[in-house]
């Protein structure tokens, strides 16, 4: 089975890359460098440099490959930014991603998992967050892609496009061969080990005033491994679907940095600064419905096997793929 995979130079695209390569499919990475890496791409795939702006190439792309399933990670994914250049996120996130399902319905491929994110569903009701919750984003990243999601639905009734919507809680952890490196980051847990490398004076905490019990962020960090496995059995789904992937646990941002401190044995110094727009206090996952209708269930849930993987991979690659 061939799968095309966009955004497969990318922190997540990498590792779903390998995982397929790993499991026997045929993969194809499609992606434009300017967030991937030329060395993230496993080499036992076939690389096609592109933009999916460009409608053209990405409809003889798909023409030619012929894939029987596609993963769509390409996109921008920083909260923040989206907060300053909505523009690049409704541009890149939907426009775009639009040239990609239109040539996968021309080549007549009609399974599609889709990259999404528990931003869609903004500051939440209630915690654990269930795929019933309302989805109102409160950043333009999130309302990218509870678009895209709107237009997969249409996609389906009209062309028989079935989607599997995976709303990505919090990334974390690498593989062996890829982990998480971004030109600009921003992430907390890459920032967290730069300090402990010795490349970052301190690590700044974004807020402590909200309504958590030390004042500071939760979210839950999910491995990237286990992320991976949920993308895999996904493509075992003949009706389309939205499911939520976390660990199920929260950790604020000082408990990751205590984490941190374990794990690397550095004392990691920290200063506070004013909160970051966009961010809601608290993000945590019910793995319900994705256990009991594809039987996912994290190997690898504890946040300090996660930060020790991290760890691992950054200390092997400091400077990350160094481009
Ligand atoms: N944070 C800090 N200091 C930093 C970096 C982050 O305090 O140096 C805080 C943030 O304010 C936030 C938490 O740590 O409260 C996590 O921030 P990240 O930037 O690591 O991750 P986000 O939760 O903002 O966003 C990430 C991905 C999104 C995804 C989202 C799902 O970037 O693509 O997780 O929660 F949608």
């Amino acid at each position: 089975m061939k799968v095309l995979v966009t955004g497969g130079a990318g922190y997540i695209g990498s590792i779903c890359t390998e995982e397929l390569l790993n499991a026997g499919y045929d993969v194809a990475v499609f992606d434009n460098l300017t967030e991937g890496h030329l060395l993230a791409v496993d080499k036992r795939a076939k690389f096609i440099k592109g933009d999916l702006a460009d409608r053209e190439f990405i409809h003889k792309t798909i023409a030619d490959i012929k894939p029987d399933a596609i993963m769509h990670f390409a996109a921008n994914a920083l909260v923040g930014e989206s907060m300053t250049n909505p523009s690049k996120y409704f541009r890149n996130n939907v426009c775009s991603a639009i040239n990609l399902i239109d040539a996968a319905v021309a080549a007549n491929c009609l399974k599609f998992i889709f990259s999404s994110t528990c931003a869609t569903y903004g500051t939440p009701e209630r915690i654990p967050m269930d795929e019933r919750l309302p989805q109102k984003p409160i950043n333009p990243y999130g309302q990218s892609k509870l678009m895209f999601e709107q237009i997969l639905r249409w996609y389906d009734q009209i062309h028989g496009l079935v989607h599997v919507n995976l709303r990505y809680f919090n990334a974390a952890g690498a593989s062996e061969k890829f982990g998480e490196d971004h030109r600009i980051e921003t992430h907390l847990i890459p920032n967290v080990l730069k300090v402990a490398l010795g490349q970052k004076e301190n690590v700044q905490i974004f807020g402590e005033q909200y309504a958590t019990p030390d004042g500071t962020c939760i979210r839950d960090y999910i491995h990237i491994k286990d992320l991976a496995a949920a993308h895999m059995l996904a493509m075992g789904r003949t009706t389309s679907a939205a499911y939520n992937l976390g660990s199920g646990e929260g950790y604020s941002v000082r408990q990751v940095i205590d984490v941190a401190r374990k794990v690397t044995g550095h004392e990691i110094p920290v200063v506070v600064k004013e909160a970051r727009a966009g961010d809601p206090p608290r993000l945590v996952a019910s793995s319900h419905k994705v256990t009991a209708e594809l039987g996912w269930k994290p190997k690898h849930a504890r946040l300090q096997a996660i930060m020790e993987d991290a760890w691992a991979w950054h200390k092997k690659f400091p400077n990350g793929y160094g481009d």
